[in-house]
């Protein structure tokens, strides 16, 4: 029996690899991604040699352009926002893994797969549904629902008596729960586990505090083709590279902080801490240039799908036909989503303050205040006005009437 474990190299999954060894008695592939998350890679792999992975059994990857260009964007075309505030940093690099998982089961003949994820979570969610969408046969181990590691301390004994080195939290805090990646840190558990106390100031890992930030505003341009960011103060930058200069950009300036609780897809509430620095510029810069170019009829439509399709994203069915169905539009709408944003970043904002493109639907002809030489008729409207309010006189004149008796 083989089985493919995504593999951090942190504590949690180092347990995990050691575990299925013991209780399964399988040979353990392990997956480890770069998807930006500031970690160096290398010390994964020395750890899994220790733990006694073969070296052909190791997969280290830069998934980084791949999980911008291929989740990220296309998430961002729909400025999708779950619940009205999460940028799904985690929910969206979810299926990334889930996709390499089963590409790699199925190269090294694997019956499995093996993630970290609880079985309180979202995330198990993410990775089986992702999984069967790609590998329906493929099995799915999730040990954090088998074993009976229940506690931290259970969980702390079994390293120890294994020989897994365990890392300090570097306040000598108990551990909470962190993922992060190129779009997002997020910070779950222990000091956070009560909504009603405020996240004490070291949680935040990438954004300086707003009182921190300069004092000093610094203005950006963003240009975008086709929905996507291309170029930075008109240097043409690949995805990731895009994504990485605009957290620098965000985290100086101190935005993109949230402290948000959320409804989980399993059912209960949780309280977490996000960061995404460049993903809060990016959304503001998206929605300005869409300002300009998109129609109203289209815009109004993506907008009203976006909560659904964002929902699709928090929930695991990014390989859903739905979700693939909603893309489409997304992207069709998208056609003419090009063109620079100019954006003033200053004390925890970033804001919109200029914005211009080729395929400008804004005619100044048309609303200026000033003489428009005949461009609009203000005639026009007066019947366009009483004709959308000839159903509101209908229903006003029978309210009187009804009232009347
Ligand atoms: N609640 C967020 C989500 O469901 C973040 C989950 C974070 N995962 C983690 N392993 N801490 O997308
Ligand atoms: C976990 O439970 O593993 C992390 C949180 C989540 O998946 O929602």
């Amino acid at each position: 029996k083989k089985v493919v474990l995504a593999y951090s190299g942190g504590l949690d999954t180092s347990i995990i690899l050691k575990w299925l060894q013991t209780e399964y008695g399988c040979e353990v592939v392990t997956f480890t991604a770069d998807l930006g998350q500031g970690e160096e890679l290398e010390p994964a792999r020395e750890k899994a040699i220790l733990l006694g992975i073969k070296p052909e059994n190791i997969h280290i990857l830069d998934l980084r352009e791949e999980f911008v260009r291929d989740f990220v964007f296309p998430m961002f075309r729909a400025n999708a926002l779950y619940e009205g505030q999460y940028l799904l940093g985690t929910s969206i690099a979810r299926p990334l893994i889930a996709k390499y998982l089963a590409e790699i089961a199925v190269e090294s003949g694997a019956d499995a797969v093996a993630h970290g994820a609880t079985g309180k979570g979202n995330d198990q969610v993410r990775f089986e549904l992702g999984v069967a969408g790609l590998e329906p046969n493929l099995r799915v181990i999730a040990p954090w629902r088998e074993w009976d590691l229940s506690s931290r301390t259970k969980l702390l004994e079994f390293a120890e008596q294994n020989q897994i080195p365990v890392a300090k939290n570097k306040r000598g805090e108990a551990p909470f729960s962190v993922d992060a990646n190129l779009l997002h840190t997020s910070s779950e558990g222990t000091v956070l586990e009560d909504p009603a106390q405020e996240a004490p100031d070291y949680v935040a890992q990438r954004i300086v505090a707003v009182e921190d930030a300069p004092n000093t505003p610094e203005f950006i341009e963003v240009t975008f083709e086709k929905g996507d960011p291309i170029a930075i103060n008109g240097e043409a930058l690949s995805p990731a590279a895009i994504l990485t200069k605009l957290n620098e950009l965000g985290g100086k300036h101190g935005i993109g902080l949230l402290d948000f609780v959320e409804n989980r897809f399993v059912g209960m509430k949780s309280r977490g801490v996000y960061e995404t620095p460049g993903g809060t510029i990016l959304l503001e810069a998206h929605r300005g240039i869409e300002q300009i170019t998109l129609d109203s009829g289209a815009g109004h439509l993506k907008d009203s799908i976006m909560p659904r399709y964002a929902e699709l994203i928090y929930n695991g069915f990014w390989f859903s036909p739905e979700r693939e169905a909603l893309q489409a539009l997304i992207d069709k709408t998208q056609e003419h989503v090009s063109g620079t944003v100019k954006l003033k970043l200053y004390k925890g904002v970033a804001r919109t303050v200029a914005r211009w493109s080729e395929h400008t639907l804004y005619s100044e002809k048309h609303v200026t205040f000033e003489d428009d030489a005949g461009a609009y008729d203000q005639k026009d409207a007066a019947g366009f006005i009483r004709l959308n309010a000839l159903r509101l006189r209908l229903i006003s004149a029978r309210n009187a009437r009804v009232a009347k008796k």
